[in-house]
């Protein structure tokens, strides 16, 4: 599309007019010139249609000494526009002379145009009014401005202005209206972010409509195809391909709230651990995790992510469904609290090692004994029950709590009041259109019993909202911890009635029936 097919009525042209107060308004009318020039309907982006040159007025400084004392006396002459234009406000012309750029309605032929201050340092000839003509591009606009100029102008109310980044993707979640304009946008998204931004894409579904998996189809709509990210949070670090895993941005406050409730040396069970934002920190703070998903994509980026943050010792992944993986989990990490590998050893700092290394060269030389003590490495260990559960997966994780019937059947003793241990703190996400905070939270509480089949008083349960996912859709955590009758009940019948293979049925049988917990 040429320029001239365009509609550029560049006076016409300001930025959406909601929500506005009368001075951004007055200002928006005095700065009208410096908006890019319309091009609306624009499909194909054509950087070379947003140039434009506008007459302005300058303020050449005569004596430089004064300079900063111009600047701050002319405040109110100075070139201020109410959004943003990427231009050198101080030129410099071949001889070295500097001027200052004045606001649009600022004329060197009516001194009444400029303040009074200014004009009492043109009578003392510090400085003099001069004319230019400013240059102006496609790069000295910002994205909201350039894309306010293309889009029609019933579209131009509400730009699509967010997006969420993952790694060097931007993700953008465009409405219908603006389906027609995606290839443009995603262009001028990634042309104004591109020292962080490589690919722009854009859902082509509802998450967890397409995929159990919490993955969406997604459409590439600039930038390189790439989608294998690298991402960084509660100072681990994550690979894995945004189209085959879930990952959210926002979530970050989340997984640290929970991180910070685990303690060395106890036992998590994450149950549906994606790529491992719970599972990393936690094992970064020596806590041994059980991660678990059953996503094949996920698993494989879990396992190297336990690479890339040395948390090998700690975390444990697997790739199971996760009510299977409540029931096994339990017994399993009994089991280990019993066997030979029992303890985790501590990796040793890089000092430490050093000086360990040194200490082994000084007894293979028959030297003397090293000066400092040798560093050993420490133990951690496996404790013989979990202390938390964390369940993520807010749209059905509720319906997983069934696998805590008789989760701990028969390990009665290893609990108050015959030991120090607690039973297990379950962290349920779950997604609720909200009332009140009191319905909410009656409304989560029986939705919790249905599937523990046990009356789960709603003062039991410690309620945290995470975050609104839609106008009408408020996600939560719902902390509780294990009732004693879920956990201690026969699971025998449950079992049976449960959606497991024979096989699985089989397995879970054989673990509960393990003489050494009876
Ligand atoms: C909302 S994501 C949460 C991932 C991660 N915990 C986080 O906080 O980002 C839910 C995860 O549950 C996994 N998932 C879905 N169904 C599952 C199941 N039946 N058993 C275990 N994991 C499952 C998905 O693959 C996905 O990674």
């Amino acid at each position: 599309m040429s320029a001239e097919e365009l509609d550029l009525q560049v006076d016409s042209h300001s930025a959406p007019q909601i929500n506005k107060t009368p001075e951004r308004l007055a200002a928006e009318h005095m700065y009208r010139n410096f908006y890019p020039p319309l091009a609306r309907g624009m499909r194909v982006l054509d950087r070379s249609v947003f140039k434009k040159s506008v007459p302005m007025t300058a303020a050449k400084i005569l004596d430089l000494r004064m300079m900063g004392e111009i600047r701050k006396n002319c405040k109110s002459d100075w070139f201020n526009p109410p959004f943003q234009v990427k231009l050198q406000r101080m030129i410099e012309d071949e001889q070295g002379r500097k001027s200052l750029l004045l606001k649009p309605d600022a004329k060197k032929d009516d001194l009444s145009t400029v303040s009074e201050a200014m004009r009492g340092y043109i009578e003392k000839k510090v400085l003099e009014l001069t004319d230019y003509t400013l240059e102006l591009d496609y790069d000295a606009w910002n994205y909201a401005e350039i894309i306010a100029a293309i889009l029609p102008e019933e579209l131009s109310d509400e730009l699509p202005q967010g997006f969420t980044r993952t790694g060097h993707i931007a993700h953008l979640n465009l409405r219908e209206q603006y389906q027609p304009y995606k290839k443009i946008i995603g262009e001028i998204l990634l042309d104004k972010n591109r020292a962080h931004i490589r690919t722009v894409i854009s859902k082509l579904d509802m998450v967890g409509v397409a995929s159990k998996f919490r993955t969406f189809p997604m459409e590439v709509l600039a930038g390189d195809e790439d989608t294998q990210v690298e991402v960084h949070e509660l100072d681990c670090t994550y690979s894995f391909d945004f189209r085959d895993v879930y990952w959210n941005s926002r979530l970050e406050h989340e997984h640290r709230r929970i991180v910070d409730k685990c303690q060395p040396g106890e036992a998590v069970c994450d149950v549906m651990a994606g790529v491992g934002p719970f599972a990393m920190p936690l094992g970064k703070k020596r806590v041994i995790t059980w991660a678990n998903d059953l996503n094949p994509e996920s698993y494989k980026a879990l396992l190297g992510n336990i690479q890339t943050n040395k948390v090998q010792p700690f975390v444990f992944a697997s790739n199971d469904d996760g009510a299977l993986h409540i029931r096994q989990s339990v017994r399993k990490l009994y089991k280990l609290a019993h066997s030979p590998s029992n303890r985790i050893a501590i990796p040793l700092s890089a000092k430490a090692a050093k000086q360990a290394r040194r200490a082994e060269i000084v007894a293979w030389e028959g030297q003397k004994p090293a000066p400092e003590p040798t560093p050993v490495p420490g133990y951690i260990p496996v404790p013989e029950t979990f202390s938390h559960f964390i369940m993520n997966l807010p749209d059905s994780a509720i319906t997983f709590l069934g696998a805590f019937i008789g989760s701990h059947y028969k390990m009665e003793h290893l609990f108050t009041p015959h030991t120090q241990a607690e039973l297990p703190f379950v962290h349920v996400y779950c997604f609720q259109r909200p009332v009140d905070d009191e319905q909410d939270l009656k409304d989560i509480a029986e939705r919790c019993s249905k599937y523990l089949q046990f009356n789960l008083d709603p003062s039991a349960i410690d309620l945290h909202y995470v975050r609104l996912v839609a106008p009408n859709k408020r996600m939560y955590c719902a902390s509780f911890r294990l009732p004693k009758e879920v956990a201690f009940a026969d699971p025998a019948s449950v079992i049976q009635e449960s959606d497991f293979t024979p096989e699985q049925r089989e397995e879970l049988e054989r673990l509960i029936r393990w003489e050494i917990i009876q």
